[in-house]
């Protein structure tokens, strides 16, 4: 009986040992917990380094942003666009350039019978200020499958029902809204070039008629107009540089107060090939008048680029065949 007491009494010394042995061991194991400590304190300092660097960043971009000015001058880009398989595309890539582009109103003209619904759609969530209007180019100045593209002008027409609303717009305002328009500027930008925003500063300030080089156009790696002791003197171009104004739409903007005080001024649409541009400009200003952007017209900041037509190959067979891409999504 006395050694079974014993017995028990081992076994309980055993046990209480054995407790706490695995205690210390758990104690041990501390290390392991320095080392997770360890990892989650690297990560705190890593995301306060990360935090200040941004708040660094933030009040860094609000110093650079320019001070708002409320008395920017308003620019209206006039932009004839008609229905093919690239609109769509097109039309994001310019509003998405415009996005970035203060105080710009965005009068976008449909070679169409009446709005479509394409466009209507599109720039309602573009979120660029805008005017959807539309006219038909009438057939017989219309370019034909296969015609070759310098047939005959493009866009004329959409330009001018453009102007037209600039000019009621402008009789319909009055007090601040009509001062504001004084100052305006008015440019013509094609649906298929390119922009660098550094342009639309470039032109803000037009008193009269604002002009900078053209990029890719003309077969040539640029036209310009040429400039001497801050005159615009001649053009350099490759063609026909005798034209009364031998320069792309793309490269000139006026002043919305000189389209005011011209009210005929307007795109003739019967303009033979390359005069499309002197038709509008020839009466409201000479060479000398033309005020020189982009460093005395040195730099490239807009492009002449033409958007390749897809080919719609595969398409039209599978289209034959019933499997053709479903025509309800919008492409
Ligand atoms: C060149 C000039 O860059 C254009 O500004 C000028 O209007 C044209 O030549 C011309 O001589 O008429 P190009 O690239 O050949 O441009 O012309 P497009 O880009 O095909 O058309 C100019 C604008 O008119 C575009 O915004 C286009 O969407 C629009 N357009 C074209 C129409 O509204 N309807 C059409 O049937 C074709
Ligand atoms: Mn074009």
């Amino acid at each position: 009986m006395r050694l079974k007491l014993k017995t028990v009494f081992v076994f309980y010394f055993m046990v209480s040992l054995l407790g706490l042995v695995y205690t210390l061991m758990q104690l041990g194991q501390r290390c392991d917990c320095t080392e997770h400590d360890k990892i989650k304190d690297n990560t705190i300092y890593r995301l306060r380094g990360e935090l200040h660097k941004l708040q660094e960043e933030v009040k860094k971009s609000d110093t650079t942003k320019p001070p708002k000015k409320p008395n920017l001058p308003t620019i209206y880009v006039i932009t004839p666009t008609y229905a093919r398989l690239v609109q769509k595309a097109e039309l994001t890539r310019l509003s998405q350039t415009f996005l970035h582009v203060p105080q710009l109103h965005w009068v976008v003209v449909e070679d169409s019978e009446k709005p479509t619904a394409l466009v209507r759609d599109f720039l309602a969530t573009s979120g660029v200020a805008y005017t959807q209007l539309h006219t038909l180019t009438p057939k017989e100045r219309k370019l034909q499958d296969g015609d070759p593209s310098w047939l005959k002008p493009r866009g004329a027409e959409q330009r001018n029902e453009g102007l037209r609303w600039l000019r009621e717009m402008a009789s319909a305002s009055k007090g601040q809204q009509g001062a504001a328009m004084e100052t305006s500027v008015v440019y013509f930008a094609d649906d298929d070039n390119t922009y660098s925003l550094m342009l639309f500063e470039e032109m803000r300030n037009t008193q009269r008629v604002s002009v900078w080089p053209v990029g890719l156009v003309g077969g040539m790696r640029f036209e310009r107009p040429v400039v001497e002791n801050g005159k615009v003197v001649r053009f350099h171009t490759g063609w026909r540089p005798n034209r009364p104004f031998p320069l792309d739409m793309a490269g000139f903007a006026v002043s919305l107060r000189l389209v005011l005080t011209n009210p005929d001024a307007c795109f003739d649409g019967d303009a033979q090939m390359g005069f499309l541009e002197s038709s509008f400009l020839q009466g409201l200003v000479t060479m000398e008048e033309l005020e020189p952007k982009a460093d005395m017209c040195t730099k490239v900041l807009v492009w002449h680029t033409r958007t390749e037509k897809p080919k719609m190959k595969r398409e039209d067979a599978l289209q034959k065949q019933g499997l053709g891409s479903d025509p309800k999504v919008e492409v």
